[in-house]
């Protein structure tokens, strides 16, 4: 008798191998996606190892379930369809940014006054914008009283009709101070200050980076409450850093690690921002006006001197920083004690630990919100005691249009600002490729024009190559 055992043993036999590899190779493929930082997507994760239970991997990481068939299957999140933006009535335009138009509405069912953006969707490109993504993401995960509050998305008649409607907000801080006479009181700065890096602690905690942070992003209402708005240029981050583009932040609040082109930065670049927004609520004028990025890098220097190794260490292996001629006189044409006569020692000492050339230095939103500045005489003013402005808006008129850098896109040419947005997202996809992808990316990147001002044209006359200029000073 044959002892063989029959043909169709082995094959269910070889099918239990050939799926036992299969696993193997899956788990393998996993390993090393992870590895990379990445999930079975190929999706970028946060990679930390304290708390991995925060919001970003909440939120971020599919629950996946391995059935018995060895088939992945995704808890997806319940969709929901949106409402009609006939639901709002139109009351009045507010202003119009390079992302979106803002207009003033009313809620026809609650009577509620909200704040309507509506995005910039081009028709002729291929998907949701990038940036228009992570502005709903972000606004949805944030929760904090100094943050607008994101109520519902919205559309209209056609899918280019998209719409975040958010709590209205009386004035920007950069067109109240444009309209105010006298800068705000010590003990105001103090208040507003407060606000600004306790929502900024919160989007910190919660992994994100707001990128752009300035003082028309900056909300406030008639109650003395600041609110960070403007999520477009933000995105989550991870410990160690992931390579992002260097290309973002509003060329005034930009931190010089961005300005000599660093691809790994981190939470820092907002706390250079909240800085030179202290610097500005102090006098009601920009701290560091440059008209290019090389202006804006000089500019600096002459504010704060000129770094070195012991003070920024490492700072000379970024890209643009290779060829700084470091002058043999390197004092700063002024200083922050001199810039501001009238504030306290513990003031000049907050500023100057915000403005940090090394970002490792810098203060982080919760240390900034413990500086002895908050604890010292003038205490804060209580929200409740700020006068309250009159606003444009809500007698039915626009924001004043202050011409100011808007937030950086890169430009191609004379394309237009649709197109703009569609290479920044370009940009910012490629922060999600494999290594050597990226790699090419960076070198066609270097190779583009940038513009800071898709908006107020100011900076036109003045365009310079980056990133990716060399400085040679001295
Ligand atoms: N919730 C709101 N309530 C009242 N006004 C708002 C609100 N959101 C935005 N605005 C106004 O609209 C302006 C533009 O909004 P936002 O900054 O979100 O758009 P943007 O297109 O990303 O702008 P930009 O890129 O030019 O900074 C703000 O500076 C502010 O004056
Ligand atoms: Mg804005």
């Amino acid at each position: 008798m044959d002892k063989k055992r029959p043909r169709w043993r082995d094959e269910e036999e070889d099918a239990v191998l050939l799926e036992r590899k299969r696993q193997e190779k899956e788990k393998k493929k996993k390993a090393k996606l992870e590895k990379k930082g990445k999930d079975i997507n190929g999706e970028r994760i946060a990679r930390t190892n304290t708390d991995l239970t925060k919001g970003y991997l909440e939120k971020k990481v599919p629950d996946i379930d391995l059935t018995s068939s060895g088939l992945c299957r995704f808890k997806a999140p319940q969709i929901r369809s949106c409402r009609s933006v006939e639901n709002y009535e139109r009351l009045n335009h507010i202003e119009e940014g390079a992302y979106g138009v803002v207009f003033r509405g009313r809620d026809m069912s609650t009577g509620e006054i909200v704040a309507l953006k509506k995005l910039k969707v081009d028709k002729d490109q291929h998907g949701f914008p990038i940036t228009s993504l992570r502005e709903i993401e972000t606004l949805m995960v944030l929760d904090h009283p100094n943050i607008v509050n994101l109520k519902e998305i919205v559309i209209g008649g056609s899918l280019d009709q998209i719409y975040i409607v958010m709590e209205y907000v009386e004035h920007d801080l950069k067109s109240l101070m444009s309209d105010m006479r006298e800068p705000f009181l010590q003990s105001e700065v103090k208040t507003l200050l407060h606000q600004l890096l306790s929502a900024t602690a919160h989007m910190h905690d919660n992994w994100i980076i707001h990128r752009d942070l300035k003082t028309s992003n900056l909300l406030m209402n008639n109650k003395g409450m600041i609110k960070v708005a403007d999520f477009g240029l933000a995105r989550y981050f991870s410990d160690p850093a992931a390579p992002m583009t260097p290309l973002v932040v509003t060329l005034w609040y930009r931190a010089p690690e961005l300005l000599l082109g660093a691809k790994h930065y981190s939470t820092e670049v907002d706390m250079w921002s909240i800085g030179c927004i202290f610097g500005e609520l102090l006098t009601n004028r920009p701290l560091i006006e440059g008209k290019s990025e090389i202006n804006q890098i000089m500019k600096i220097f002459e504010l704060l001197g000129y770094p070195d190794e012991s003070s920024w260490p490492g700072f000379r292996s970024l890209p643009n920083a290779k060829s700084i001629n470091i002058p043999k006189d390197r004092q700063p044409k002024t200083s922050l004690r001199a810039k501001f006569p009238y504030i306290t020692s513990a003031g000049v000492d907050l500023l100057s630990r915000l403005l940090q050339f090394d970002p490792k230095k810098r203060l982080t939103a919760q240390e900034a919100l413990e500086h002895s500045y908050f604890k010292e005489d003038p205490k804060p003013k209580p929200p409740e005691e700020f006068p309250s402005f009159l606003s444009r808006t809500s007698e039915g008129g626009e924001r004043r249009k202050v011409p100011t850098p808007g937030a950086p896109v890169v430009a191609h040419g004379l394309k237009t600002s649709n197109s703009k947005l569609r290479h920044l997202s370009d940009n910012e996809q490629g922060e999600e490729e494999e290594e050597e992808e990226e790699e090419e990316e960076e070198e066609e990147e270097e190779n583009k024009p940038i513009l800071a001002s898709p908006t107020s044209g100011l900076f036109k006359e003045d365009q310079q190559l980056g990133p990716g200029f060399q400085l040679r000073l001295g």
